[in-house]
């Protein structure tokens, strides 16, 4: 086969390796979908499950082997002759199979893990891989603990696999040990010293117990290797693998000659696919798919973000399957965030007394660590001094309701300075208020939505009251605050015809 110099495959092995972590575990049904998804997602190579090791990983191998086209269904195995028996049986369904089979290479694997020889190891590497060689043409070979095997011994392993059929051969930093020089220098070791090198593509597989393994997989990949073994979110076993999104938008944001196939839109999605599916939380900082990660909070920040985002942004979050990034509202925040939230909640800032509301802003984002649409409502719905509101305002609100009276509002609007006074009666204190408002108002005004919510639950709340008005073929929304739910729906009303009076 021919290979694209300049690419780099993508091995995703969240359904093995990630897969490993207590408390991950799947049913086939779930691996079918992430596999649909990763492939969707454009990966190379999708490492199934190690089918010895239990009926169920057996069958998931075999259930994806039938569900996914296109990329390549890999299972791994120890070099043990069972291992591989066992896994060419559950890919004999994949169109494109492949074995992964492997042993230690580090002293220290070999003396206390394996109680044997270099020679002996290299024996049975060599043995795995021919034996794997029977049943599958794409077999590639791990030399576990690379990251701390000795070089010239690792060169030895991967030039007898290789010369044994190896077609694919990962050196995996299994601890996470390596610094990123150590590891690019490696593979560059490996590069120079192998005389048969060329036949093979050289894979990445890092742990990140010191938090390197993204940056050890690109020193890879820059010093030869072509392809990366990773996993959605970073998950994997200890402090987990090195993170596929990560690498991904590394490759495609510095120029260093190489791609990948991923469609990089479908990240956010497939993040929280795995996340829920794994009950594996993204912590918010995670890079590419935490929910911070485009979320710019201070005041410095946020401004230069706002006159030009890439000041502040490397990536569009449109890459990612995201809308946009967000601007956090905090105590940090300057009068041009505030200005930018208002306006995307249809405020005519024009109209707006700015300073007046950000004061009120700031007593506000000092009692609350994150403001919310919903506060910014609040803020704009209630505010002491209402000098930044046009239209009308409630100046007085009286009404009489219960199971023995007939409902009747008495309320007075003031406009543009003049109060004017009305009476109405309904079916309910709200229909009052607001035939009571109409008869004030006397235009056509249609009201298509009405909700009443808590904002946080108790008789003593502030409820939240959403509405919406149809007038002259449009439709225009207000919210109103309030622990008196009749005055939250008048301020609700009147903020949506302020809107267009
Ligand atoms: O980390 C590791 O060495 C592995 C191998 C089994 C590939 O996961
Ligand atoms: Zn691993």
């Amino acid at each position: 086969m021919i290979h694209d110099p300049n690419k780099v495959y993508i091995f995703d092995t969240t359904l093995r390796d990630g897969e490993q972590v207590p408390g991950c575990q799947l049913d086939t049904k779930q691996k079918i979908e992430i596999a649909k998804a990763l492939e969707l997602l454009g990966v190379d190579v999708i490492e199934a499950g190690f089918p010895i090791s239990s009926p169920g990983d057996f069958q998931s191998v075999v259930e994806l082997s039938k569900a996914i086209k296109n990329p390549t269904i890999c299972a791994l195995t120890r070099a043990i002759k069972g291992d591989i028996d066992v896994a060419a049986e559950s890919l004999k369904y994949a169109k494109h199979p492949r074995i992964h089979t492997g042993i230690g290479s580090s002293d220290m694997h070999i003396k206390y893990k394996f109680n044997s020889t270099r020679e002996q190891i290299l024996e049975r590497a060599v043995e795995a891989v021919k034996y794997a060689k029977k049943f599958v043409e794409d077999v590639e070979f791990y030399a576990e603990d690379a990251g701390r095997a000795d070089n010239e011994f690792l060169a030895q392993m991967i030039e007898a696999v290789i010369a044994a059929g190896a077609t694919v051969v990962n050196i995996p930093d299994t601890n996470g040990y390596c610094l990123p020089d150590q590891y690019g220098s490696k593979i560059l070791y490996l590069k120079e010293n192998v005389k048969n090198i060329d036949q093979a593509i050289i894979s990445v597989h890092c742990h990140n117990d010191l938090g390197l393994a993204t940056a050890n997989s690109i020193a890879g990949v820059i010093n030869g290797a072509r392809q990366i073994e990773c996993t959605i979110n970073g998950i994997g076993e200890r402090a987990g693998n090195t993170a596929l999104e990560e690498v991904s938008m590394i490759l495609k944001t510095h120029s260093l000659g190489l791609h990948t196939g991923i469609n990089s839109k479908h990240f956010t999605e497939l993040s929280g696919m795995v996340s829920r599916m794994m009950h594996m939380p993204v912590q918010p900082n995670k890079a590419i798919v935490g929910k911070n990660a485009f979320a710019h909070s201070s005041g410095i920040h946020q401004d230069g973000f706002l006159k030009h985002r890439e000041n502040y942004e490397i990536i569009n979050p449109e890459d990612v399957g995201l809308n946009s990034a967000d601007i956090i509202l905090t105590a940090r925040s300057g009068r041009h965030a505030l200005k930018h939230h208002l306006e995307r909640l249809d405020y005519d800032i024009d109209k707006i007394n700015i300073d007046d509301v950000y004061e009120r802003f700031l007593v506000l984002a000092d009692e609350k660590k994150d403001i919310t649409d919903d506060d910014l409502l609040y803020l704009m719905s209630d505010g002491e001094t209402e000098s930044y509101k046009n239209g009308y305002k409630l100046n007085l609100l009286q009404v009489v309701c219960g199971d023995q009276v007939k409902p009747v509002a008495n309320i007075k609007l003031q406009y543009e300075g003049v109060v004017k006074e009305a009476k109405a009666e309904g079916n309910g204190p709200v229909d009052a208020t607001i035939n009571a408002i109409v008869s004030i108002i006397d235009k056509d005004i249609t009201l298509k939505e009405f909700t009443i919510q808590a904002m946080h639950g108790g008789s003593d709340d502030v409820s939240k009251v959403n509405m919406k008005v149809d007038y002259e073929g449009k439709s225009f929304v207000g919210f109103g605050f309030s622990t008196d739910i009749v005055k939250a729906s008048a301020n609700a009303y009147l903020d949506a015809i302020n809107k267009f009076l």
